[in-house]
């Protein structure tokens, strides 16, 4: 099918190429000139894995082309809408690059054309596409208006288009429906190979969705929504753990085995970041407000995610005691791995509070660093995670990349000026940590205790919420010795 992909962002860059790879044709627009010129020299905007290689592959056998919006408009049956919805100061989407699409849509198009709308967008929005197609449809345009919700996680965008758990397509016309399921065709058969894949995992057949473009549109921000909460309820219950002296790790080990619940998103950490979580959640809210239901407690989802940056910052200065003047490694500024995205990145928050106490940050990231720059440039920006760590007086793991795990502790040992390493994302093992001579502060682990060999439990030193974590005869950072 002749496919237009309006915005060349996260989402419609990833999306155009992959329709381009199960087959269709593909014209990828956006109104910003350079960076459609910059897509055309090979140039993508940004880091996503797999990504590059399928549009140069896309583009080279002509499947996939780069241009402005009205020429895309002029051309695609099928109009995909992947602008930005940013939000605006009281929180709420800001719409307006959706309105304008509309717009161009009916000065531009002829025939019938099918408009689904893939940015994120409150409730209800498809409607009102819908009346603004038709008030100023003045070429007598046919149309049809979907909501097709993405899914697509950033640093496995590719992996996600081509193994989704369900596609969900919000349509009220059978011809609308009958060309989704024509677009999505390769994809919701289950594949034994994709461009991540040489021979994909066994995985279950994707759900189709069919529903009305309301119920779509709530699909996406309810799904974001109830994610995001259950991060930030594992991270109450780190807090708990901390407090109480259990183990975060088993805890959410335990409660992500019932199948009801899933081990997925139990991750604790500094919170949670990037372009959709916190404005998602934002929007929501204020959905909620507009509709007369109470969102409260998506507003405690929101409180206690903006607490963690605190929670963190207190966590150092607890074994730091005074930051001026303290050198601190930085191991991580992307909002989550295999991604160069630092919008609303808990890192980058983190450091903005450790340099108003005036510590010195030596900051590393595979691939985040530029973007950072932009936002931070006071940071000390090194090669790699070994030269951030020199003369540091602790290490701050923010980002769980994967190369991070793979440290070589006596090397790193000998850069350090302070053998402390405080990990918000739980990467490293807090054993191999002090094994090495390293305290370790994790998040929720305060009390990994040894097994008792035998005899009866000894109730009183259970009982350990009482006692400053860091006093605690077996706690981690009593074996290592006191910061200067
Ligand atoms: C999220 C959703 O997962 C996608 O399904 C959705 O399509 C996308 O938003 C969107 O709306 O476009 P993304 O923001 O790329 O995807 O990243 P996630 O993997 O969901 O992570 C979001 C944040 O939560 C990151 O900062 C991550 O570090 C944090 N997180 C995640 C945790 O702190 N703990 C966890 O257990 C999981």
């Amino acid at each position: 099918m002749e496919i237009s992909v309006i915005g060349s962002g996260y989402v419609g860059l990833t999306t155009a190429a992959c329709l381009a790879e199960i087959g269709h044709r593909v014209l990828c627009a956006d109104c910003d000139l350079e960076k459609i010129n910059s897509l055309k020299a090979g140039r993508l905007p940004f880091y996503e894995p797999h990504l590059d290689d399928l549009v140069k592959r896309n583009v080279s056998s002509g499947r996939l082309e780069f241009t402005l919006p009205s020429a895309a408009i002029q051309k695609g049956e099928a109009i995909f809408i992947c602008v930005g919805t940013p939000p605006l100061e009281n929180g709420e989407a800001d719409l307006s690059s959706i309105e304008s699409v509309a717009r161009l849509i009916v000065s531009s198009a002829h025939g019938y054309r099918i408009v689904i709308e893939k940015s994120t967008v409150p409730v209800q929005t498809a409607k009102r596409l819908w009346k603004h197609l038709s008030i100023y449809n003045a070429n007598g345009l046919e149309f049809d208006v979907v909501s097709n919700p993405e899914f697509l996680r950033e640093g496995s965008a590719v992996e996600d288009f081509f193994h989704p758990d369900r596609v969900v397509v919000g349509a009220e016309s059978s011809r609308a429906i009958a060309l989704m399921k024509e677009i999505y065709a390769p994809v919701l058969r289950t594949r034994t190979t994709c461009p991540v894949h040489s021979q994909c995992p066994s995985m279950p057949e994707p759900k189709l969705i069919l529903t009305d473009t309301n119920s779509a549109e709530l699909v996406k921000h309810a799904s974001n929504s109830f994610l995001a909460m259950k991060i930030s309820f594992i991270n109450l219950i780190a807090d708990a753990c901390e407090a109480a002296g259990a183990d975060i790790e088993k805890v959410a080990e335990g409660i992500g085995s019932d199948k009801r619940i899933g081990q997925a998103f139990l991750n604790p950490g500094i919170g949670f970041g990037g372009f959709c979580f916190p404005k998602d959640l934002q929007a929501f809210v204020r959905i909620g407000e507009k509709l007369g239901c109470d969102f409260s407690l998506l507003r405690e989802v929101e409180k206690i995610n903006v607490r963690r940056t605190e929670q963190f910052v207190a966590k150092i200065k607890k074994e730091l005691w005074v930051l001026r003047g303290k050198t601190l490694a930085v191991w991580g500024l992307a909002f989550k791995p295999n991604t160069d995205d630092v919008r609303f990145a808990p890192a980058l928050n983190i450091i903005r509070r450790l340099m108003a106490e005036g510590a010195k940050i030596r900051a590393y990231d595979p691939e985040a660093m530029q973007k950072a720059k932009l936002d931070l440039p006071e940071v000390t920006y090194c090669e790699s995670a070994y030269q951030a760590a020199e003369g540091a007086d602790a290490v701050l793991v923010l980002t769980e990349w994967s190369e991070f795990r793979e440290i070589n502790w006596k090397h790193l040992g000998e850069l350090v000026a302070h053998s402390l390493i405080i990990d918000g994302r739980n990467l490293l093992s807090a054993e191999e940590a002090s094994s090495n001579g390293f305290q370790y502060v994790g998040v929720g682990r305060a009390a990994a205790q040894p097994l008792r060999p035998t005899g009866e439990p000894k109730w009183t030193e259970a009982i350990t919420a009482e006692l400053p974590v860091a006093s605690h005869p077996l706690s981690a950072s009593s074996q290592a010795p006191p910061i200067a």
